[in-house]
């Protein structure tokens, strides 16, 4: 199972602190400068992250960031360099064999398994899990269920498209019930109505009291699934927290904005500028921009409350309003305010 060549130490291991101080319960992950290089990359440099049980963490960074890295180690696939990282308060290079009925892992690509057939792919799992006789058929049933695959149970597994390998993937790390589910971009490749049974199907794990952490592009997704997040680039970790606290503190530092539409006259975009000419050096509002689709986005300046001016303005200037409301941070906003665009 192992696709990453375990590589010795390269960087001296330090010296961790106490893993959970003694007031805080034990985490479902927690990374202590958690540092990998590998001949000469460096994934991850200190990484401290603390994982809560019962969480949905969406892990987000741009490619190269080091979430696969990060997910391996916690997997037991790949070595730390230094620091160390524990999953319900076992060590993963001390004790891998105690983390490995924990966790259930979701590699990015599934491997290659092609002569078998989903049923026999399942069995040779659950029995490497040492998984026997009724207990294992009738697991084996319950997750094919879960994923929804028991028309599937006979077809070779080469036969299955990118989604239902995903979801065979899937049905693999559930097999132990472990408590700790770490998916690497688990929804690449899943067809529309396949990403919302995917959402459903999580709902339905965290309402079991399993944490899950997955990786993933798909930021709209993330925000639905997760509750908390974290952003990592270059293999340094730049906010970890709830999504909420993420957008509230973006929110406060870069003021309230208010996406306000009027409408069109002809597509030469005159009532766009008309809202902008309007606003334009108005002691109320820092900036202001097109947001397309005939938006205009105006920030306000810190501390304005009354917003009514706005509305008031652009009826008496004749312009007839459609659409006014303060809009909401997205976790697009969030990632690209956090994040630099730089790739390792
Ligand atoms: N087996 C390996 N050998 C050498 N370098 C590696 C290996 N695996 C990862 N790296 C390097 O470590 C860094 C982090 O990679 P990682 O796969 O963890 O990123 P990621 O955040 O998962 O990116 P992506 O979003 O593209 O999946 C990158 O610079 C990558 O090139
Ligand atoms: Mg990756």
């Amino acid at each position: 199972m192992t696709d990453t060549p375990q590589v010795p130490p390269q960087v001296p291991p330090q010296v961790p602190p106490p893993v959970a101080a003694a007031s805080l319960p034990v985490a479902a992950i927690q990374t202590i400068g958690l540092t990998k290089v590998y001949r000469g990359v460096v994934a991850l440099a200190d990484l401290d992250l603390r994982i809560e049980k019962g969480d949905a963490f969406g892990f987000i960074g741009p490619n190269g960031a080091g979430k696969s890295t990060t997910i391996k180690i916690l997997s037991t696939l790949v070595r730390p360099s230094g620091g160390r990282a524990e999953v319900c308060g076992v060590d993963v290079t001390q004790r891998p064999d105690a983390v490995k009925p924990l966790i259930g892992y979701m590699p990015d690509v599934l491997g290659i398994y092609d002569d078998m057939l989903v049923q026999e792919y399942l069995e040779f799992f659950a029995a490497a899990y040492r998984m026997r006789g009724l207990t294992r058929a009738k697991k084996i049933d319950e997750v094919l269920e879960l994923v929804d695959l028991t028309g599937k149970r006979m077809e070779p597994v080469k036969g299955l498209s990118r989604g239902m390998g995903q979801r065979l993937g899937l049905a693999r790390c559930l097999l132990h019930d472990p408590a700790v589910l770490l998916l690497d971009e688990p929804a690449a490749g899943l067809d529309p109505r396949a990403r919302i049974e995917f959402k459903e199907l999580i709902q339905e794990l965290r309402r079991q009291g399993k944490t899950i952490v997955i990786s993933s592009h798909i930021l709209s997704e993330i925000g639905e699934m997760c509750n908390t997040i974290g952003i990592i680039e270059r293999g340094k970790l730049l906010f970890s927290g709830p999504i909420t606290e993420a957008k509230r503190r973006l929110g406060q530092e870069q003021g309230r904005v208010v996406c306000v539409r009027v409408t069109e006259e002809g597509d030469d975009g005159r009532s766009t500028t008309a809202l902008l000419d309007l606003f334009r050096g108005h002691p109320d509002v820092a900036a202001q921009r097109e947001g397309g689709r005939g938006e205009v986005l105006i920030r306000l300046r810190d501390g304005v409350v009354d917003t009514s001016f706005l509305a008031r303005d652009v009826v008496r200037a004749g312009l007839h309003l459609i659409h006014l409301a303060e809009t909401e941070m997205s976790l697009e906003d969030v990632f690209m305010h956090v994040t630099k665009g730089q790739v390792a």
